[in-house]
């Protein structure tokens, strides 16, 4: 069955039973090592142009999944396996959380979007460290998405960002800061120049003191939102390259509904999809260009398509994510992007990934 027939049965179930259903596969893929091997050989392209080094380390293909759909980090093996070439857990918070009332989660299929609420549901972070101990470690970088609890203040919120960040140091090969959900109350304030200066102060000192101890300086990345203006854009990037971050993560879910059809365009919610695959680009080639190109970014927003992604990559971004395109194009999207993005590379003359970052930035 193509994925397309059998998107029609999964778009009449509820779409988080729909999510769940999902997860229930794919830890029954993990726990069978033959399955697997089987789908690896599969959906993973080899090809050396493909292949990025980004803060030291090797990323296979430049296709990750993005944070929210692996949330109590317990399915990264068998994501690992459907060929991608990172994968993001998280969002983790120190505390297990239920996240808000359902329904939360709504598919726009006219716009090929998603909007959720989801509110940081996860096990939290000592069980996340439990599954990290017992899974098998994939190939693939793991990065590792933080937030705060609900009921942490603004105030003390760069503790919940250091227990994490110590908690799971050696088993991400990278950690985001994600101050841009738009389902946590006041989360996104954290963005504002003076609170994310003392933020990133706090956990930068926090990874550099865990630095010393492990020997390994862990990139750590901060997630923005889409729905900032040019010049917070501006000014946000430049206060977090002066503190030394390591990297960006452009974008998470948007508040716009601009130019929406479907049914539930009103719901309260981050959008994902399609229509924010324009607006993430613009913040990825503005990035590029404030940061002159010297932090690698991971663009994200709207990928469907080797087209999309090698839009991003060629505004400026050295890493892809895909979510909202997973749902709509089925879980080979990872394959059928890396094989779209080697014929528009042979297209163009360019040898590899890396050298078609920023082209039209
Ligand atoms: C259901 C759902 C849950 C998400 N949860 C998280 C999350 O926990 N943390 C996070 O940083 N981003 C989260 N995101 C945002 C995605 O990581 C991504 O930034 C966004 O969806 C844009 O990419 P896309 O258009 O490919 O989906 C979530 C997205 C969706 C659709």
């Amino acid at each position: 069955m193509s994925y397309q027939t059998f998107r029609k049965l999964f778009f009449k179930m509820d779409p988080e039973s729909a999510h769940d259903l999902i997860i229930s596969a794919l830890k029954t893929m993990q726990a069978n090592s033959f399955v697997s091997k089987q789908f690896e050989k599969k959906m993973t392209v080899n090809d050396s142009r493909l292949k990025t080094k980004q803060w030291g380390v090797i990323f296979p293909n430049p296709v990750g999944l993005a944070a929210g759909f692996d949330k109590h980090a317990n399915v990264f093996p068998a994501l690992a396996a459907l060929g991608f070439g990172f994968v993001e857990v998280g969002t983790l918070t120190p505390r297990p959380q239920p996240g808000n009332p359902q329904p939360r989660l709504f598919r726009l299929p006219e716009d090929e979007g998603i909007i959720n609420r989801m509110g940081f549901n996860n096990d939290g972070i000592e069980q996340a460290c439990q599954h990290f101990q017992k899974l098998d470690r994939p190939y693939i970088p793991i990065g590792i998405n933080l937030g705060k609890n609900k009921d942490t203040p603004n105030k003390q919120a760069s503790d919940d960002y250091r227990k994490g960040l110590e908690a799971l140091y050696l088993d991400g090969d990278y950690f985001v800061i994600n101050i841009s959900s738009p389902n946590t109350k006041g989360l996104r304030d954290l963005q504002q120049v003076t609170a994310l200066q003392s933020l990133l102060t706090d956990i930068l000192e926090e990874r550099n003191r865990l630095g010393k101890e492990h020997g390994r300086n862990q990139p750590v990345l901060l997630k923005l939102a889409p729905d900032l203006s040019e010049e917070q854009l501006t000014e946000i990037v430049k206060t977090a390259v002066s503190q030394g971050i390591d990297g960006i993560i452009a974008t998470n879910t948007t508040l716009s509904r601009e130019g929406l059809k479907s049914a539930h365009k009103e719901e309260t919610g981050g959008l994902s999809g399609k229509p924010l695959r324009q607006r993430s680009t613009q913040f990825v080639r503005q990035i590029y260009r404030i940061t002159e190109g010297k932090i690698p970014i991971i663009g994200v927003g709207g990928i469907f398509t080797g087209e999309d992604a090698y839009e991003k990559i060629r505004a400026g971004a050295s890493l892809i994510q895909v979510y909202t395109g997973m749902i709509y194009r089925g879980p080979s999207i990872a394959r059928l992007i890396n094989e779209e993005l080697l014929v528009l590379l042979e297209k163009d003359g360019i040898d590899s990934i890396d050298q078609a970052v920023g082209l039209d930035a």
